[in-house]
């Protein structure tokens, strides 16, 4: 007790705080996403997103090349197709602007691991996820275009994917599609516990992926829910996720640390376009130290248990992780 135990002894100077600090960072555990369009030259701001850009296929190159010279090792990719129909067709296609961002990196940086997000609502006309019958998404009809598209990126040499549709089954019909075909070997990163969340809303301007009419919500989950979480992690092990994911993170950090209590499996956690945006926002009031916020955001994710942690704040980071730290 007091006075003999004091806990300040141990923070005292850098070295000893290094010494026993719990939750290190690393650029060796984020993933970069990236939005790539059609056309040429084009290296678009994204105005909810201040640092991220809606980029061209020859814009590539560059970018993989200064994301690997940062020690990040992936990336997760979303497109803009040249035109939307009600089935998501250019999803599936193998000259989509995926399949060809896939190969352009492969080309460019075959170390950078290449994930793509496995969905249809960038693709859609009506945007939804899947396929509208009756105002609805029609989980089983929309299986089969899912399966299709994970498998185009990964014929396109995509090194893993990651359904985010949120159907029942999804991560079933996709492993059987690529086993089938032969990539055994190619892992899914399943969006297990993806909310119906409005810290999405700067992704849809960015992906240009809004639902035309009505929400998400009869296919993403209640945000007042975490014991179904639970629930939704359990079904992607069974149907056969290597890696699960909870959507958002910061909110959501409970479900993060439950679902790595209860399960041995590499957790990953998505720092939404909506917690990159407030962030941003306060900063650029002169409201929130830069470094130090983001820092503390992306440390608090991993605390709560995330090994991999998905995020727009990934090169500054890795940036700032370089320099020596206060
Ligand atoms: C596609 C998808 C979304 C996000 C990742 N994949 C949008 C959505 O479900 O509406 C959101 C990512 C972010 O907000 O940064 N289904
Ligand atoms: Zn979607």
């Amino acid at each position: 007790m007091f006075p003999q135990l004091r806990l300040r002894r141990l923070r005292h100077t850098k070295a000893l705080r290094t010494l026993v600090r719990e939750t290190p960072l690393s650029p060796a555990g984020f993933i970069y996403p990236l939005f790539v369009a059609h056309g040429n030259g084009l290296r678009d701001p994204i105005p909810p997103m201040p640092g991220c850009f809606q980029l061209s296929l020859d814009q590539l190159p560059a970018e993989v090349e200064e994301v690997a010279s940062l020690g990040i090792p992936a990336v997760l990719l979303f497109g803009l197709p040249a035109q939307k129909d009600s089935l998501g067709a250019e999803a599936y296609d193998p000259e989509g602007i995926i399949q060809q961002a896939v190969r352009a990196i492969k080309h460019a940086s075959p170390e950078t691991l290449v994930v793509t997000d496995v969905c249809l609502c960038e693709y859609t006309d009506h945007g939804h996820c899947g396929v509208v019958r009756d105002g609805d998404v029609d989980n089983d009809l929309t299986l089969e275009l899912l399966a299709r598209t994970a498998l185009s990126h990964t014929q396109a040499g995509a090194d893993m994917v990651a359904p985010s549709a949120m159907m029942d089954g999804q991560v079933r019909a996709i492993r059987q599609e690529l086993d089938r075909s032969g990539f055994t070997d190619t892992p899914i990163m399943a969006y297990a516990a993806k909310y119906a969340s409005a810290f999405f809303g700067p992704f849809r301007v960015a992906a240009d992926s809004a639902p035309q009419f009505g929400d998400r919500r009869s296919y993403q989950m209640d945000p007042a829910n975490a014991r179904m979480a639970l629930r939704e992690v359990e079904q992607d092990i069974q149907e056969g996720a290597d890696i699960i994911m909870v959507k958002p993170a910061l909110p959501y950090l409970d479900v993060i640390a439950r679902v790595k209590d209860q399960y041995d499996y590499p957790v990953a956690a998505y720092n939404v376009s909506g917690e990159y945006s407030m962030l941003k926002a306060a900063i650029a009031n002169g409201w929130l130290e830069e470094r130090r916020a983001i820092l503390e955001s992306l440390t608090a994710i991993k605390r709560a248990g995330a090994d991999i942690i998905i995020t727009y704040h990934a090169k500054e980071a890795a940036r700032w992780l370089r320099e020596p730290s206060p």
